[in-house]
């Protein structure tokens, strides 16, 4: 297959929440972009019903509406302070009418392979599209031998846009990849089979699985707690199976969206150890102790890990509704046996157990992967590769779609300059290569990487574009 040439262009892939941060600020950039989306509209996890919505049922925003918004896009001032996932797509929708992005993207066009090429075109020795790229020797990585990445091959499937006409070759300056990181559900399994129904939390779209049956609800992240709230209303038993205790915050304090207190003393700089307690104390106030609940006693500090952003759980322990469970040990048939050797007759099992970061487009050797983490600078920057970045992959403690626009001017200014003059970018290609290995061991750690401090996070965003501009100046 030959490459059609669109080596003056970036390929950035998705039109999620993040993807459309990127294309409106490359297009108010004048950075030449194509979209690639492979479903039939934007909006990505909150695309409720298809394949890459992550969304159930019972979604709302567990971020008030101020505070997810797009800078300078505010949502509706009549949508309540966390809308519902609905109202979520609606407004992406409005934001990429209203921006004209719609036209920027391509929609039913999956993008099924990356890689890189040198300046003439030949892949390295793995995978390439046609068999005939040569090495040229500049580095290996896990052992392959690789291609510098001057250009970038990417193989899409729906080329021009229409579903179903065909693979496409094409060669781009460079790639931004916003596929998304909560779309690959992470399934435990155990000993034994189990006999009735068995579905992840992305699946959770429709109240019928669960009406009448005996469910139980596995985790306890956001997704498990909505989850069973929301099951508690339609099922003869709900019950719910944590390994691991999370603390609980209040979605709403004095009346107001409790994250703008929050956020407030982040943008004051308050220190870490009075942050932990004002929030100790407002979640203590307002709702108690997990374990007051019947929930394991948390392992970890108050914000260390996110909280829970629910209270309609806790009051249905508090009436009976829902069950406490500890962790599954194994299953027979329909009796699902718990590691305090308790068992419970169970139709129904919704594992809203996370999810992991993929790129099934990417070859595991073109990424360093340590505990389910890739190795990338600032969340974005490919460690070696200078024209391979990522947009989307990390969770701010809050306004993740303004840090996306945020880190989406970063990489406008990165690519502006590299056009301009990539020798000026040297200092900073030092220092992403020497970004260490994403996260030590440990239960969590994709989550520890993906969950990264707002106002930190855009600090450092800030740092990196002074440093793009001094470079700049100084060529
Ligand atoms: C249940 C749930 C609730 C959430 N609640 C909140 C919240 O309250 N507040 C908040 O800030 N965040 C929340 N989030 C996080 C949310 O994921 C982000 O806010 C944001 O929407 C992520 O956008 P994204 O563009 O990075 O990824 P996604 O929304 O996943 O979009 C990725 C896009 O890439 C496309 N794509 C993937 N692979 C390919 C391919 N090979 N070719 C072409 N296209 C491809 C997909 O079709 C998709 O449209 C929630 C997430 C979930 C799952
Ligand atoms: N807006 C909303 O309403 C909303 C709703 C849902 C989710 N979200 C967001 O979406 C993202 C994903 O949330 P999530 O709740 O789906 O996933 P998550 O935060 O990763 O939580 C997964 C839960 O499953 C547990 N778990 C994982 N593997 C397990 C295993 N093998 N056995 C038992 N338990 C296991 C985890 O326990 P450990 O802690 O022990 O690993 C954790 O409690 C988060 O950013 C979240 O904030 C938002």
């Amino acid at each position: 297959m030959t490459d059609q040439d669109y080596s003056d262009k970036y390929c950035l892939i998705g039109a999620g929440a993040c993807g459309l941060a990127v294309l409106r600020v490359f297009l108010e950039r004048g950075v030449p972009v194509d979209c690639l989306e492979r479903e039939d509209d934007v909006g990505g996890v909150w695309n409720f019903g298809k394949p890459a919505g992550s969304v159930n049922r019972s979604t709302h925003l567990i971020t008030s509406k101020g505070l997810t918004a797009y800078r300078d896009y505010p949502m509706p001032k009549e949508y309540p302070h966390y809308p519902s996932h609905r109202q979520v797509w609606e407004y992406l929708r409005s934001f990429a009418r209203d921006r004209g992005l719609y036209e920027k993207i391509s929609f039913g066009t999956s993008v099924e392979r990356v890689e890189p090429i040198d300046r003439v075109g030949q892949a390295d020795g793995v995978g390439q599209a046609d068999g005939v790229g040569q090495v040229n020797g500049v580095g290996r990585v896990n052992g392959v031998e690789q291609v510098d990445g001057e250009y970038w091959r990417v193989v899409v499937n729906g080329g021009s846009g229409s579903r179903g006409s065909g693979s496409e070759s094409r060669r781009y300056r460079g790639v931004i990849v916003a596929n998304g990181h909560l779309w690959a559900p992470c399934l435990p399994t155990y000993p034994g089979n189990f006999s009735g129904v068995v579905l992840h939390s992305k699946d959770y779209t429709s109240e019928e699985i669960v009406r009448d049956r005996r469910v139980l609800v596995v985790g306890l992240g956001n997704s498990a707690c909505d989850i069973a709230a929301d099951v508690a209303r339609f099922a003869r038993r709900t019950r719910l199976s944590a390994r691991r205790g999370s603390y609980f915050m209040p979605k709403f304090l004095f009346g107001k969206p409790s994250d703008s207190s929050g956020d407030l003393l982040q943008r004051l700089r308050a220190p870490q150890f009075l942050l932990r307690w004002l929030t100790r104390l407002s979640a203590e106030t307002v709702v108690g102790r997990p374990q007051d609940y019947g929930l394991p006693r948390p392992d970890h500090r108050l914000l260390d890990e996110r909280p829970v952003m629910n209270t309609d759980l806790l009051s249905l322990l508090g009436h009976g509704r829902v069950e406490v469970k500890p962790e599954i040990r194994s299953f027979d048939g329909e009796r699902v046996r718990f590691v305090d050797e308790s068992e419970e007759e169970t139709d129904v099992i919704i594992f809203a157990t996370g999810y992991r970061i993929r790129f099934p487009f990417l070859r595991d050797d073109l990424l360093e992967w340590s505990d389910g983490c890739p190795r990338v600078y600032l969340n974005a920057f490919h460690p070696r590769f200078d024209r391979l970045m990522f947009a989307g992959l990390s969770e701010p403690s809050t306004l993740t779609w303004r840090t996306a626009e945020e880190l989406a001017e970063a990489l406008a200014d990165y690519i502006e300059l590299d056009r301009r003059d990539p020798s000026a970018l040297n200092g900073f290609r030092e220092a992403k290569g020497a970004t260490p290995a994403a996260a030590a061991n440990g239960k969590r750690a994709d989550r520890k990487f993906l969950e990264v401090d707002y106002h930190r996070y855009s600090r450092e965003i800030r740092k990196l574009r002074a440093g793009f501009r001094r470079a700049d100046r100084g060529r």
